[in-house]
């Protein structure tokens, strides 16, 4: 196979170097393009761009494969353990006991977030998005940990990655009680990572939540599937603040922003309300898929559809078997589940949606997994955030790391006036 292509403008032939990824994917590198030619590449949305090269995770959106540090996500799903694969995406390698029991007990040494940050929740309105609250929060340890603007070695790579990841899940869970008018519940440092937060969630100063193994191994597993997707719109994000040099906490403040969109990770929010919407009767299943297909109605079918998955997104695959094993375990039953097996039975058979290649994404079946084990609808894309979080570290100490890494700064076409006097109209 070859590893140069040829260019052809305006007669003159320009050769280009290809890059060949582990797993066979080949890349133009157009790195040069605009010195040797003087034009640029043209690419909305980047659908075919690659920005990076990366060892993080590998994706073959054909053939429904995800896979984290070369380990298929599939392997997860029994025992799962959140913080260990976190180690593994951030770390590269999966830890040694020694590691985890050390990295575990910097967790819960660095749960707790400054005094004065706590009254910081009280500055914002009871109403406030609890993503806004959030991304603010995560910047604000900026201010706290000053001796983290610059993170030059593993051991303090293992110190800021510790502190995020701990304090994430307190700060999402005061926002939660403060909305609710609850008293702040204090990390219990007997308690590990998952069941800590349902505890700082849930808890009341006069009595203790308790967290099933159900709920820790449900919630364990959702985070572990939301750890990493490569280049998706929030980790690009975080990577494209951190590549001036901004610190961890900043880029990853940032990349919140990014998930919070409901074509990105606010899509699980839009998921319930869409199931809501028809379990109310306002609509039957087959009138809200015609809706989606109708490009005037403004309306999609939400947890549908994906930029790189073109055949089946794995992560819907496994997700889908968690709430059917989970609403048997717990016995009971969720409408909003069969209204989901219906809209997915309507699309999968309608050639608007086979098509576009157009399948359930992670989004669809994780807010019926969240309201099984009592997360609030507003606090969805928050514990997408939580998961999210090792990748966001793990891209950003890649390119931190990285010798060939450069501030991200893409280019336009220029499309606006030609060079046009100044004349005020203010004046006489
Ligand atoms: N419902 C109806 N039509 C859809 C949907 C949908 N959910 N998704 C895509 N389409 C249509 C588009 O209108 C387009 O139709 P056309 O070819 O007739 O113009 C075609 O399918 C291709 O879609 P694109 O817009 O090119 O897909 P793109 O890669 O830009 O967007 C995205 C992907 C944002 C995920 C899109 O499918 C979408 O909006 N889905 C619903 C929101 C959602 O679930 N987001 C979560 C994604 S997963 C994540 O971010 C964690």
């Amino acid at each position: 196979m070859t590893d140069t292509v040829t260019l052809t403008i305006d007669g003159k032939a320009y050769t280009l170097p290809v890059v060949r990824g582990t797993e066979g994917e080949r890349a133009i590198d157009i790195s040069k393009l605009r010195e040797q030619t003087g034009l640029i590449s043209l690419d909305p949305g980047f659908g075919n761009t690659g920005s990076c090269e990366s060892a993080i995770t590998f994706i073959d959106g054909e053939k429904g494969i995800l896979r984290y540090r070369g380990i298929p996500l599939e392997q997860f799903e029994e025992n799962p353990n959140f913080i260990e694969v976190a180690w593994l995406l951030i770390f590269g390698h999966l830890p040694t006991p020694e590691e985890y029991e050390r990295f575990s007990k910097l967790l819960t040494r660095t749960a707790n977030i400054d005094e004065s940050m706590k009254h910081s929740f009280q500055g914002f309105p009871r109403s406030s998005p609890p993503m806004a609250t959030l991304s603010a929060m995560i910047n604000a340890l900026s201010c706290f940990h000053p001796e983290f603007q610059a993170v030059d070695d593993l051991t303090q790579l293992e110190g800021v990655a510790a502190r995020l990841i701990s304090k994430i899940r307190t700060i999402a869970a005061y926002s939660y009680r403060r909305s609710r008018g609850k008293p702040l519940i204090y990390p219990d440092p007997k308690l590990r990572y998952v069941p800590n937060f349902m505890h700082m969630m849930f808890s009341q100063p006069y009595e203790e939540y308790v967290c099933d193994q159900d709920t820790r191994d449900a919630l364990n597993l959702l985070l572990i599937l939301h750890a990493d997707h490569e280049q998706n719109c929030s980790t690009s994000t975080v990577r494209m603040v951190g590549s001036s040099q901004a610190n961890l906490f900043t880029s990853c403040a940032a990349g919140v922003g990014a998930l919070w969109g409901s074509l990105h990770g606010g899509a699980n929010v839009q998921v319930l309300r869409m199931l809501q919407h028809i379990h109310k009767g306002q609509m039957t299943p087959e009138e809200y898929v015609s809706r989606a297909k109708d490009k005037t109605s403004g309306e999609l079918l939400m947890g549908f559809g994906h930029r790189v998955y073109k055949n089946f997104d794995p992560r819907a695959v496994v997700l889908q078997r968690m709430a059917e094993r989970l609403y048997k375990r717990m016995k009971t039953d969720d409408p909003l589940l069969n209204i989901a097996r219906k809209l997915e039975e309507i699309a999968l058979s309608d050639s608007y949606f086979v098509e576009r290649n157009l399948y359930p994404n992670v989004d669809f079946y994780s807010g019926i997994i969240l309201r099984a084990i009592g997360i609030p609808v507003n606090m969805f894309t928050v514990i997408f955030a939580i998961g999210r979080l090792p990748g966001w570290i793990a891209h950003w100490a890649e390119q931190n790391e990285s010798a060939t890494s450069r501030i991200a700064r893409p280019r336009q076409v220029y499309t606006g006036n030609p060079e046009t006097k100044y004349v005020s109209l203010l004046r006489d």
